[in-house]
C-alpha cells in the first residue's frame, strides 16, 4: 500500500451456501486510476462489488477507503465516506423525471431520507447538482422527461449520473456498456474515461473487452471467485490463465448452445 492508495481490498471471501462466489480476493486501487474488473460470467465480479459497497456482507476480509475502515458498515455509511455505484440492471424511479432521479441520489449522499428531502424541503441545491451531472454524462436534453420513455443508452447514462451525483471518491460501475450497440458503447466509454480524467477514481466491471482495453489503465481478472491476474491490460490478456478462463467460458457456452439446440 502506498500513500496514493485509495481502496484496499484484503482477503475478501463471500460465500452463498456451499459456493464461494468471491474467494480470498485482494487488490488495491490507486488514487486517480481507471481499473477494469473483468472475468467470465459468474466469476464473482458483481458479488465483489456488492461486498465493497456493503450490499452483501463478506464472510471474511477487510476493506479500507483511504485510512477509513469500511468493513461492517452499512451501504449508506460507505456512500457517505466516498463510494458510489451503478447497478448492472438499471432501475430508475419511473414516477419522477430524469432530473429528479439524479437529484434524489444527490440528496441521498447527505440525508437518510432523500425522498422527504426532495418533496418537502428546498431542493434547489440537489437539482443544480443533478443538472450538471446530466450535462457531464451528455443527457441534459432529457432532464424533464420521464425515465419510462428513454432508450437504454440514456438509462445507462442516467445510472452513471445518479452515482456521480453522490460526489464519490471512488465510482464502481457494473456493466455500464451492456446492451448498447458498438457506437453507443464507444461514446459512453469515452464519457467514463473523461469522468476519470476529471479526478474520479473508477472500478469498471465490463464484458466489452475492446472498450476495457482501450480505456482502462490496469486490469484485475476474476475466475471462479479467485483473483487470477492483476496488471497492465495487454500483459494480463496474454497470460495463459486468463486466456484459459475465457476459453473455458466460451467452451461451456458452446456446450449450452448445443444442448439447447
Ligand atoms: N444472492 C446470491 N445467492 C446465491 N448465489 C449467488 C448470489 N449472487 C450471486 N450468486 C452466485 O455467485 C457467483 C458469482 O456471481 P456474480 O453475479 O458475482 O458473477 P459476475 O462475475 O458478476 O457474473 P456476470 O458477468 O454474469 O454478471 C455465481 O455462481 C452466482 O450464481
Ligand atoms: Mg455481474
Amino acid at each position: 500500500m502506498t500513500a496514493n492508495t485509495l481502496l484496499r481490498v484484503k482477503g475478501i471471501t463471500v460465500q452463498f451456501g456451499g459456493l464461494k462466489a468471491v474467494d480470498d480476493v485482494s487488490f488495491d486501487v490507486q488514487q486517480g486510476e481507471l481499473l477494469g474488473l473483468i472475468g467470465p460470467n459468474g466469476a464473482g465480479k458483481t458479488t465483489l462489488m456488492r461486498a465493497i459497497t456493503g450490499v452483501v456482507t463478506a464472510n471474511s476480509g477487510s476493506i479500507h477507503l483511504g485510512d477509513q475502515a469500511l468493513t461492517g458498515l452499512p451501504t449508506h455509511q460507505r456512500i457517505r465516506r466516498g463510494l458510489a455505484f451503478s447497478q448492472q440492471l438499471v432501475r430508475p424511479f419511473r414516477e419522477i423525471s430524469v432530473l429528479d432521479n439524479v437529484a434524489l441520489a444527490a440528496g441521498s449522499a447527505h440525508t437518510r431520507s432523500p425522498l422527504k428531502a426532495l418533496l418537502h424541503t428546498d431542493s434547489t441545491r440537489e437539482r443544480d447538482i443533478a443538472r450538471s451531472m446530466l450535462e457531464r454524462v451528455g443527457i441534459a436534453q432529457h432532464a424533464d422527461q420521464m425515465p419510462g420513455i428513454q432508450p437504454l443508452g440514456v438509462l445507462k447514462r442516467l445510472e452513471v449520473a445518479r452515482a456521480l451525483a453522490q460526489e464519490p471518491k471512488l465510482l464502481l460501475l457494473d456493466e455500464p456498456l451492456a446492451g448498447l450497440n458498438s457506437r453507443e458503447a464507444t461514446t459512453l466509454a469515452d464519457t467514463i474515461a473523461q469522468i476519470n480524467r476529471q479526478g474520479v477514481t473508477i472500478i469498471l466491471i465490463e464484458h466489452n473487452l475492446g472498450e476495457v482495453m482501450r480505456i482502462c489503465q490496469r486490469l484485475v481478472v476474476l475466475d471462479n471467485g479467485r483473483n487470477i491476474a492483476n496488471g497492465p491490460p495487454r500483459e494480463v490478456m496474454q497470460q495463459p490463465q486468463v486466456r484459459a478462463a475465457y476459453l473455458g467460458a466460451e467452451k461451456s457456452a458452446d456446450i449450452t448452445e448445443e444442448q439447447g439446440a
